[in-house]
């Protein structure tokens, strides 16, 4: 999440500041990558992402719930469509 926001990219908001009480940093993780992050979401996040704007998906997380390393050089990410209703 704040990877995106310091490099301007549109579509992450992180209202919360990475609180984990907002979803608006919602992303969908692309698959190849699920191990590498942690896995799916936790228990937590996707109690927030049942509030969600746009569609939840297996490979839903909250980017501010993923740590990242130099090991997560490469990582694929898409963006939901929305992040408000
Ligand atoms: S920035 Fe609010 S939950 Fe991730």
């Amino acid at each position: 999440m704040r990877g995106a926001l310091y490099n301007g990219v549109e579509g992450i908001i992180g209202e919360c500041g990475g609180g984990l009480s907002c979803a608006t940093c919602h992303c969908y993780v692309d698959a190849a990558w699920t191990a590498r992050v942690g896995g799916p979401s936790s228990p937590a996040e996707r109690e927030l992402l049942d509030g969600a704007a746009a569609e939840v998906r297996p490979e839903s997380r909250l980017s501010c719930q993923i740590a990242m390393t130099a090991h997560l050089d490469g990582l694929v990410v898409r963006l939901p469509e929305k992040q408000y209703d």
